[in-house]
């Protein structure tokens, strides 16, 4: 997959369907020069363009610097003449920011480097390139690595800086990937959002300038995610180029589009610079650069969201549920709040076993004396009030009725009125002589801190020990303010990761939901630890075609939490049909989250079998490719028939026998002719067998993908259909 070729100093890296190549400038220098659609090992330096007049330095001694200002770089530092965003900056004790990288060696090896303390890619099938730099006058190293799986138009990057000299530098910015990209021709894919409208996703042309998207929060954020894909005009959902990038990290991040004077594009991904700093000290310490994700595609956003889903299935994701029937759970957030007693958890509780769930978890209020969201984070001991004698009679309770049980945690967070603020106030982060900003009537723990997490975790194993609890969900609901050196905001990420790697290897049966007031957290840095994660608070059918539309972009659907909930919708007071809501949670993880004992009959009726359907159809969501038919961020309107007014998408198992095929109509017309829905994903010369409008049907592959199937004019705003096809030797 990787070759060298000697010659050219060129460095190839090959996956099915794209190369990746960079080379040696006579000075050392590393280059970026090319990326896209597979092509042959040859030499393709010229595509550098460092020949060009009059920027050669070897020619015009004068001109060094317009030279570093165009040259291609892989990993660009500063201070040498190149004034476009840098990859990596770093200072010595003398206040100097200035770093020349050159090449010292490289190896090509099987297998990859894993950081101990950073989430990162796994697995066999995989080889790295491994490029040593140099910057000679202070003796700082940087390794570069470039890793490609078997199979995967990916490229995994990141860097190792290592200090072996004898003195302490700064690290001022350390980002994971930078490609200059030779043209201007593209325009960005990103999502943005806010609580409860998380991936809204914008697609705008690149302009002179630089376009980026970031977080300062200490998490990634509501607001962007640490996501962004270069398309071409022309691209489309099944046809046309895509560079997508991502990282695997849950912190501060940016990621940038930079147009270049000569209208290049120099793209970026890493740890927001912004109030960053690490101090690398001296004789031999390490930094660990997180990986970022990089995937080409020449089959439109579609092809490059598979890759993202496959790697991140086969590479990233630990849990024994990655292939796993997960269980359908009952969440009791929407359902009571924080108003509960044992009495009314056990009434959900039975009612939602009569109807076949299989899990029940116990959301926010059942530590302290937590009545409302203003107290008693830290203080991990179940209300007696509301639970006399524990969790046990609850959970004994759940389990006489076959059910599993889960249990809510916020385990990065202390409120002020807690037992565990009153014993250590230094255990919130917050600076010395300034007050600290509350949120939510909370405030967040140092996790840079051992001691604190050791604090925390004690309490958990505690209660984890004290029942049979198989999920988890950990909820995240603030930012960090107040962060009294540049240092903390990674070093409390790494207190994070340190927390979630206990919980995962000491109870790997557990099945762990990440999530964050919401999405806030919902990064391909929390997939290392938990398969699925809370998409948002916003649980209305309409709204979450746009979030989990967004979502897979980059992020697996069976990652993707998602329930069905009451109407009118607790975000938007809307009402949608339950059919509805429950296929539309398909697109994703399934549960319920509402109070099953106050649904009509006829809701209740559907529940046992939207189960049922659910197991017989999850593993193609959790393992099958999917195809998004159509885009709900398309303008709607008449005019805009053709993709307005309705989503839909696709599952395919990975022998092609085996899809599902998902329509929701989202405004209804009326004297409205069918829609005429084109399927993709399908092998041309299969024979599929469905059902539509209660006839059964076989049509080819060709057909379903060229002619499409007709569905008719549903009666009602967001109302649905469900179809699955399997191949048939007819
Ligand atoms: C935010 C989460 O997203 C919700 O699902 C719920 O767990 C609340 N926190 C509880 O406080």
């Amino acid at each position: 997959m990787i070759t060298y070729l000697e010659s050219a100093r060129q460095f190839q890296l090959d996956t099915p369907r794209a190369s990746y190549v960079l080379a040696l400038a006579d000075e050392g220098f590393l280059c970026h020069v090319y990326w896209g659609k597979r092509i042959a090992p040859q030499d393709l330096t010229d595509l550098m363009r460092l020949g060009e007049a009059p920027f050669v330095p070897s020619q015009n001694e004068r001109e060094r610097a317009s030279f570093m200002d165009c040259a291609p770089f892989e990993y660009p530092a500063a201070g040498t003449g190149d004034y476009r965003e840098p990859a990596f900056v770093m200072e010595t004790p003398d206040g100097g920011r200035t770093c020349d990288l050159r090449y010292v060696s490289h190896r090509i090896y099987s297998g990859k480097y894993n950081s101990a303390v950073l989430p990162h890619t796994w697995g066999n099938g995989c080889e790295t390139l491994e490029i040593t730099m140099q910057d000679a006058p202070s003796g700082l190293t940087v390794r570069l690595s470039y890793t490609v799986f078997e199979g995967l138009d990916a490229v995994i990057r990141s860097a190792v800086i290592e200090n072996e000299t004898a003195q302490d530098v700064t690290l001022r910015r350390v980002l994971s990937a930078s490609v200059d990209l030779d043209d201007d021709r593209f325009e960005m894919i990103s999502l943005y959002g806010s609580w409860a409208r998380e991936r809204q996703m914008q697609r705008v042309p690149l302009h002179h300038g630089k376009q980026r998207i970031d977080s300062m929060r200490g998490e990634s954020s509501h607001q962007y995610s640490p996501f962004f894909a270069l398309v071409r005009p022309e691209t489309t959902e099944q046809t046309g180029e895509a560079y997508g990038f991502t990282l695997i990290y849950s912190g501060n991040f940016t990621a940038q589009a930079e147009l270049t004077q000569f209208c290049q594009t120099r793209a970026q991904i890493g740890i927001q610079p912004e109030d960053f700093a690490w101090l690398l000290q001296s004789d031999g310490c390490r930094f660990d650069v997180p990986e970022a994700v990089l995937v080409y595609s020449d089959e439109g956003l579609g092809g490059m969201s598979r890759t993202f889903h496959k790697l991140f299935t086969d590479h990233l994701i630990r849990s024994k549920y990655r292939y796993a029937e997960r269980p359908v759970l009952i969440n009791n957030w929407e359902a009571t709040y924080f108003d509960f007693s044992l009495e009314k958890l056990c009434g959900i509780a039975e009612e939602a076993a009569r109807l076949g769930i299989e899990l029940f978890v116990l959301d926010d209020g059942w530590f302290g004396r937590r009545d409302s969201d203003n107290c008693s984070l830290g203080d991990w001991t179940p209300d007696q009030r509301k639970l006399p004698g524990g969790l046990k009679p609850l959970t004994d309770h759940i389990t006489g009725k076959g059910m599993r049980f889960g249990l809510w945690f916020e385990p990065e967070m202390i409120s002020p009125d807690s037992d565990l603020f009153r014993a250590h106030p230094d255990y919130a982060i917050g600076i010395e002589g300034r007050p600290r900003t509350q949120s939510r009537a909370q405030y967040v723990l140092d996790y840079s801190r051992r001691e604190v997490r050791d604090a925390v975790w004690e309490q958990m194993k505690k209660i984890l020990d004290s029942a049979p609890i198989s999920y988890i969900k950990w909820d995240m609901n603030r930012q960090l303010t107040e962060v009294p050196r540049a240092e903390l905001w990674h070093k409390y990420m790494l207190g994070v990761y340190d927390l979630m790697e206990r919980l995962v290897t000491g109870y790997p049966d557990i099945l762990l939901e990440n999530c964050s007031g919401g999405g806030a957290r919902f990064d391909a840095g929390m997939l290392y630890y938990s398969p699925q994660i809370w998409a948002s608070d916003d649980t209305d059918a309409k709204e979450r075609l746009r979030i989990q539309y967004g979502a897979s972009l980059f992020m697996p659907p069976a990652a993707i939490g998602s329930h069905v909930s009451v109407c009118p919708n607790h975000a938007t007071g809307r009402n949608t049909p339950f059919a509805t809501r429950a296929n539309v949670a398909m697109n994703g993880t399934f549960g319920y989250e509402l109070n099953v004992a106050s649904l009509s009959d006829d809701e209740k009726a559907q529940i046992p079998e939207q189960i049922a359907r659910w197991h017989s159809i999850s593993h193609l969501i959790r393992e099958g490719a999917q195809y998004r038919l159509a885009n709900p961020f398309a303008p709607s309107g008449f005019a805009a028939q053709a993709n307005a007014d309705y989503d839909a998408w696709m599952y395919i198992s990975r022998d092609r026998t085996d899809a599902l095929l998902t329509y929701v109509q989202i405004t209804a017309e009326a004297n409205m002719k069918s829609r005429r829905i084109k399927l993709a994903g399908l092998d041309p010369e299969m024979t599929y067998r469905f059902a539509l409008d209660g006839t059964e049907h076989t049509k080819t592959g060709a057909y379903l993908m060229q002619c499409g199937l007709l569905i008719r004019n549903l009666w009602g705003d967001m109302t649905s259909v469900q179809i699955r096809l399997k191949a048939t030797a007819e």
